[in-house]
């Protein structure tokens, strides 16, 4: 009864959606299990490009059970936007399943994100506005909304007036915005409870059964190391935890039942919004990789930061994470340069740091410590195996491999379903 976790080991946007798409026909279960919209998986099956946000990959998957976990926080406007949206592209939705427990973004907490980015000024996060950091907050304070709560509008009522009691005193005496009325965040809430009802179920039951029942389930992370609350980044983090440990708190899988754990890495590193980032090139390289590969966010459009493969960082996600197998995406994006920089451990004021320092402003002033590999040129987009690879780009999965604490069992040799090269069974 296999759970299998798949995460990002660098700052997102490693390909995620491809990969758990990729399984969609081995698998019983996709389960999202933390973060919510401020997520962007892009999907490519045949001709159709897919942009998902809320739901889970697994949702284009017609065999698939795509479930919400208890993890997730969940803005309805944009659930509804987007089941709406993939119904009328012909696609079923209808299996999709809800935790109870899962929280729901409330319009104040839109709001709190934006008006506490502008606070802060050059000190911002650069979220991406959805209201994501809040609402955790808010869980986290024990003042937050749950979608079960959509069901019984008294303790709906008392819960939007104690959060509302404390937001608006914020929004109208600190931020200088108009404060909410507990009756337009009620009315707008309840109206999505209809809809919601039948989706509702305790997730964590259905999926300890499935597993009972030997079937499996695929934990889908949003986000990515770099950027778990925990483990990341802090303060330029998101506010869930996006390693595999999240997979299980937010799912209600226990850690025993974890059979393996999938880590997306691109083969060059992006990360969009602030914070440090020591392999970011401001140079032509950057813009080479930006141009090549396409690295403008799905969720807000902005241009991704761009720089070289970091070891450093790979092998804290397998520690982080107990990576038992690597899928290095975008190999192909590389196809070109003369020679590819790996950063192998970093240099902070001449001291040699093969593992992340423990102290954040070492993070922020590290400077990478490079190995020159040499490149390919030949078009590596329609290579299905990897003897049909070029020598020189075996090379470099081989040293990445050697360097990031797990084996690269799958290689994404471009966007679609079928660019991808399979080296070791991920199922
Ligand atoms: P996610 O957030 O981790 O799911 O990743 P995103 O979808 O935000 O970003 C990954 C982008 O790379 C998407 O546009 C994918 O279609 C694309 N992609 C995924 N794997 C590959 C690959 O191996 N090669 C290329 N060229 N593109 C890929
Ligand atoms: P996927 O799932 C890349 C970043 C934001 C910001 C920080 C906090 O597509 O990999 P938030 O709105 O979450 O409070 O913003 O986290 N961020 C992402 N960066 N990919 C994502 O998701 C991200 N989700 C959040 O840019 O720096
Ligand atoms: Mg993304």
């Amino acid at each position: 009864m296999p759970a299998i976790a798949i995460i990002g080991a660098q700052w997102g946007d490693e390909g995620k959606g491809k990969a758990t798409d990729l399984l969609g026909g081995q698998v019983d279960y996709v389960v999202k299990f933390n973060g919510g919209n401020n997520a962007g998986h892009t999907v490519v099956i045949g001709e159709e490009k897919y942009a998902l946000h809320l739901l889970p990959s697994g949702i284009l998957s017609p065999e698939v059970t795509p479930v919400i976990g208890n993890g997730v926080v969940i803005d309805l406007t944009v659930l509804f936007e987007e089941i709406d949206a993939l119904e009328a592209r012909g696609l079923d939705t209808s299996a999709l399943r809800i935790s109870a427990n899962a929280h729901v973004i409330a319009d104040y907490n839109r709001q709190l994100d934006k008006v506490t980015e502008r606070f802060l000024g050059s000190r911002k996060i650069g979220t991406t506005g959805r209201g994501i950091g809040p609402t955790y907050a808010d869980k986290i304070n024990r003042i937050g909304i749950r979608v079960q709560d959509l069901f019984d509008e008294k303790i709906l009522r008392e819960k939007v007036e104690g959060a509302l009691d404390l937001k608006n005193q914020l929004l109208t005496k600190v931020y200088n915005r108009r404060g909410f009325t507990v009756d337009a965040v009620v009315e707008e809430l309840l109206s999505y409870a209809d809809r919601v009802a039948p989706m509702v179920c305790d997730t964590g039951l259905l999926l300890s059964q499935a597993l009972d029942r030997e079937e499996t389930v695929l934990l889908e992370a949003g986000q990515a190391t770099m950027l778990d609350i925990d483990h990341g980044t802090y303060p330029f983090v998101t506010s869930s935890s996006a390693t595999a440990g999240g997979a299980c708190t937010g799912s209600g899988i226990p850690p025993t039942r974890l059979t393996r754990v999938v880590a997306i890495v691109k083969a060059y590193t992006t990360r969009v919004g602030e914070g440090p980032f020591p392999t970011e090139l401001h140079d032509e390289s950057g813009e080479f990789l930006r141009q090549a590969g396409g690295e403008f966010g799905t969720t807000t459009g902005r241009p991704r930061r761009c720089g070289w493969y970091d070891a450093v960082i790979a092998r804290y996600a397998a520690r982080i994470n107990g990576v038992t197998d690597f899928v290095l995406t975008k190999l192909d994006v590389l196809t070109g340069l003369e020679q590819i920089p790996v950063c192998v451990a970093y240099d902070v004021d001449g001291v040699r740091h093969d593992e992340m320092p423990v102290n954040q402003s070492d993070f922020h002033h590290a400077t990478p410590i490079l190995e020159y590999l040499p490149g390919w040129s030949e078009d590596i987009s329609h290579c299905r195996s990897f003897d049909e690879l070029p020598a020189n780009a075996q090379a470099y999965v081989k040293y990445v491999e050697s360097i990031s604490g797990s084996r690269m069992s799958v290689i994404g040799v471009g966007p679609s379903r079928a660019a991808t090269i399979v080296l070791h069974d991920l199922v």
